[in-house]
C-alpha cells in the first residue's frame, strides 16, 4: 500500500482528483468505480472544476458504483443514484448510457449476478475510488466479509445504520440491507485509491494498514492488492 498523508481534506481531494486525471489522460475510456458518502464529495467538486477548465473529458468513460440501498427508488434523494447525479454526473459529460449501478430493486440475487457480468463484459474496472467506514467496511462489506465475496445483498450493521440514517427524513426509512460489490469484486480493480479524513476514521485506517488481513477489518484485504494508494489527512492518519 502506498500511503499519502496530507494536511487537510481539501488537499486530499486535490491529490485524489489529480490521480483520477492521470488515469483518464492515460486511458480516456477507463472503467471507473465511484464511491458515495461524504469522503469523495470534495474530490467530485475538484473533478467538476477540472472538467469546466477543459482539463478532463468524461465522454469515453464507463462508470460503476460500489453499492446501492435495497428497496428504495432511484429517484429517492437518499439513493446513491441521486447522490451521484447531484454530486457529479449532472455536472460532467459522462454519457448516461455508460453509467452503471447495482440495482437494489426487483430480484436482487439476479441483479447482483447481472452486475458482475456487466463489469466482466467491460473488461473489468481500471480505477476505483473508495471511502472507509469507521468499522473498516469498504463499499458495504461489513466486518465478517471475506475475499471471496462478490456483488450481493448485505445486511448493514448497526454502526453503519447509525452513521447513515441522518440522511433520511425519517430515520426509520433507512434500509437495513444494500446491494454491494464484494471484496473479491473490488480487489479485481486494476488501481484503487482509498480516501479518509477525520479522527473517526483513524482506528479503521490503522487496522487496514497495520493490522492483520482479517474479515474483522474488511479494508485490510486491500493489503493483498498490488496497486492501492491510501490518501489520508492528519487526523485519519494519526496512528500510521
Ligand atoms: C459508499 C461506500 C461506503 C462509504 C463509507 C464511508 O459508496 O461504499 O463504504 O465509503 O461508509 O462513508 P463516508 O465517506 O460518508 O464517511
Amino acid at each position: 500500500m502506498k500511503i499519502i498523508k496530507v494536511d487537510t481534506h481539501k488537499t486530499l481531494s486535490q491529490v485524489c482528483a489529480f490521480m483520477f486525471e492521470e488515469q483518464i489522460n492515460k486511458k480516456p475510456n477507463s472503467k471507473i468505480c465511484f464511491a458515495t458518502g461524504s469522503s469523495p464529495v470534495q474530490t467530485y467538486i475538484e473533478l467538476i472544476k477540472k472538467y469546466n477548465q477543459g482539463l478532463l473529458d468524461f465522454s469515453q468513460i464507463t462508470t460503476f458504483n460500489l453499492d446501492e440501498y435495497v428497496g428504495i427508488p432511484t429517484t429517492n434523494k437518499c439513493s446513491y443514484h441521486y447522490f451521484m447525479d447531484g454530486n457529479l454526473f449532472n455536472h460532467i459529460n459522462v454519457k448516461r448510457e455508460n453509467i452503471n449501478f447495482p440495482n437494489g430493486n426487483g430480484n436482487v440475487v439476479e441483479e447482483a449476478k447481472k452486475y458482475e457480468e456487466i463489469i466482466k463484459k467491460h473488461g473489468g474496472i481500471d480505477f476505483t475510488i473508495l471511502g472507509i467506514g469507521t468499522n473498516g467496511h469498504i463499499a458495504f462489506n461489513e466486518p465478517g466479509s471475506t475475499i471471496s465475496d462478490r456483488t450481493r445483498e448485505v445486511q448493514l450493521t448497526q454502526s453503519t445504520i447509525e452513521s447513515n440514517k441522518i440522511y433520511f427524513d425519517k430515520p426509520s426509512d433507512m434500509p437495513l440491507t444494500a446491494i454491494s460489490m464484494g471484496i473479491g469484486t473490488i480487489l479485481e480493480s486494476k488501481k484503487i485509491v482509498l480516501i479518509a479524513s477525520g479522527t473517526s476514521k483513524a482506528n479503521a485506517i490503522r487496522d487496514m494498514v497495520l493490522g492483520p488481513v482479517s474479515p474483522e477489518c474488511p479494508a485490510s484485504f486491500l493489503q493483498l492488492h498490488n496497486d492501492v494508494t491510501v490518501i489520508v489527512d492528519e487526523e485519519a492518519g494519526k496512528y500510521i
